[in-house]
């Protein structure tokens, strides 16, 4: 099967959060399995100097919508993934975020430069590019890429597709100017098609058009079903629910492997869980935090915006640490008044509370391996890697029950607590690996942190809990079953019948 990856984002290239981690781990574990495909990504600058030491070479140059385009192969650092890299001024001669410049604002003209990319990706789905490339199958990622399989929709000979939903809350909004400035179809501004109450949707083009849809897990391809979680786009998802299939993601198992990790100051297995202590010991130092063996560190990393319930932790954590019960380490980067929430805590909590404003991906892993426990009290959560790579390196984590969070992680009931404090349940039948608490509130998680505190000084118990989670399979090896699995349905379904 020949597949064309479509994506804004695949690390070590280019990523902003959990989409670049899923564009770098799954076309690597695809290619494993056999499938030929390639890996088609925006050429930001940034991007372009990461590849060039890999090598770059020019495959064509195109003219399109009045603009030159450069493809250009290289290959997906430490893999033999190919990577053909679309280079527009648009998105090579422009330094600062994919998405938008240093203060966080769009970039005024992201629907043409994703516009621009997906005319693109049509191009070389369709085999007009002049690549000698023509793949079965396009599989497209997130709003950014929404506007590939309505393009395709356009041919009557054309490669199935598939269209993940990442996060459905950026649906990649645009007003009718911009829909008559790209020259889009007119009958695509309609409710039934593109048209989103007077603006229009890159994200529902994915939706609308593509033979099958994904979510990142099963939880979420139900939740968005609902208009507590469905961002307005309920009704069409419930309404292709044939089509729409959970997927949970997997993770990047040498990435995030605590045994090699080089960004540890100590690596450690289930085995040498001991070893542990060393990373606390370093992190702390590193973020001017107490040095405390037994009070146990709080970990989070993450980007600060409503989605991730910062509030909720900024609710409920100054009672904790007033008590002196236990640290708390962030790093994070987003909105204005989570930085600055969290930065005060800091300023009131010297010593117990260390903030880094900024994205910092070394400082990620040590957090991850330092921290004892790692919350993710996020209000939705369409998968969420950060749990599962707490589990993995030891670290028990404390989620709100929802989205990915609940798929990925088990929960140790306080009844279980209980039951083995009162030596009704021995370690044995304790096969859980972390917490999750059901009302999205900052009391909430503040009873599941006291929950998890009294576990933390049971150290038999706490342990089990480690190891638990660091038995566990996240690897890409099940979840990229199930995406060859569809890809194999949707292409048998499309053959013609034979008489
Ligand atoms: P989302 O995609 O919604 O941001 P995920 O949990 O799927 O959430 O993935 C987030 C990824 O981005 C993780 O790899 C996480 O470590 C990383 N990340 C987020 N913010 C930062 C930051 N400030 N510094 C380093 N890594 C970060
Ligand atoms: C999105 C979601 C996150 C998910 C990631 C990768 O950014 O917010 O939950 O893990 O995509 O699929």
């Amino acid at each position: 099967m020949k597949l064309l990856y479509v994506c804004s984002e695949a690390f070590p290239l280019a990523k902003t959060g959990g989409l670049g981690d899923v564009g770098g781990a799954l076309p690597r574990a695809l290619l494993k399995r056999g499938v030929q495909l390639r890996l088609l990504l925006p050429a930001y600058a940034a991007t372009m100097a990461k590849a060039k030491a890999q090598g770059l070479k020019l495959l064509q140059t195109l003219t399109l919508e009045g603009c030159e385009v450069k493809l250009w192969q290289s290959r997906l650092p430490g893999s033999r993934v190919p990577v053909w890299l679309v280079d527009v001024p648009e998105f090579s001669a422009r330094e600062g975020g994919l998405y938008g410049d240093a203060s966080g604002n769009d970039w005024p003209d992201n629907a043409w430069r994703f516009y621009l990319f997906s005319r693109v990706a049509e191009q070389i789905a369709m085999n007009q590019a002049g690549l000698e490339f023509a793949p079965d199958m396009v599989h497209c990622h997130d709003w950014q890429t929404g506007l590939v399989p309505a393009f395709l929709n356009e041919y009557a000979q054309r490669p199935a597709t598939v269209f993940t939903i990442h996060n459905l809350a950026y649906r990649g909004i645009f007003d009718h100017a911009t829909f008559a400035a790209l020259r889009l179809p007119g009958h695509w501004w309609h409710h039934e098609v593109l048209e989103f109450w007077g603006n229009f949707s890159f994200l529902k083009a994915g939706l609308v058009f593509a033979d099958r849809l994904t979510t990142v897990s099963p939880s979420y391809a139900e939740e968005i079903q609902t208009a507590a979680f469905g961002c307005g786009l309920e009704g069409l998802l419930h309404h292709r629910r044939s089509v729409l299939r959970g997927l949970i993601n997997g993770i990047d198992m040498d990435t995030w492997n605590p045994g090699s990790d080089k960004l540890l100051e100590v690596p450690y297995s289930r085995r040498s869980l001991k070893k542990k202590a060393g990373n606390k010991q370093a992190l702390q130092t590193q973020m001017g935090l107490s040095v405390l063996a037994d009070t146990p560190l709080l970990g989070f990393v993450g980007r600060l915006v409503e989605q991730k319930g910062v509030h909720l932790v900024l609710g409920a954590l100054p009672e904790l640490l007033a008590k002196g019960d236990c640290q708390f380490v962030a790093v994070g980067t987003g909105q204005h008044d989570y930085e600055e929430g969290l930065r005060a805590l800091a300023q009131q909590f010297p010593g117990k509370v260390a903030v880094h404003i900024g994205y910092d991906e070394s400082l990620s892993h040590r957090v991850e391996a330092g921290a004892d426990a790692f919350l993710m009290p996020s209000l939705f959560e369409p998968c969420g890697l950060n749990q599962m790579y707490s589990q993995r390196y030891g670290t028990v984590p404390v989620c709100h029950y929802v989205g990915g969070l609940r798929d990925t992680v088990v929960h140790l009931a306080q009844s279980q607590i209980a039951g083995y404090l009162s030596g009704s349940l021995g370690l044995d039948d304790i096969d859980e690996t972390g917490f999750l608490f059901s009302e999205p509130s900052a009391e909430a998680l503040q009873q599941t942190l006291q929950q998890m505190m009294v576990c933390y000084r049971q150290n038999e118990l706490w342990q089990r809990l480690q190891h638990n989670g660091m038995a566990r399979d996240f690897s890409w090896e099940a979840s990229c079953t199930g995406y060859i699995e569809l890809y194999d349905e949707l292409l048998s379904a499309r053959q013609p019948m034979v008489a």
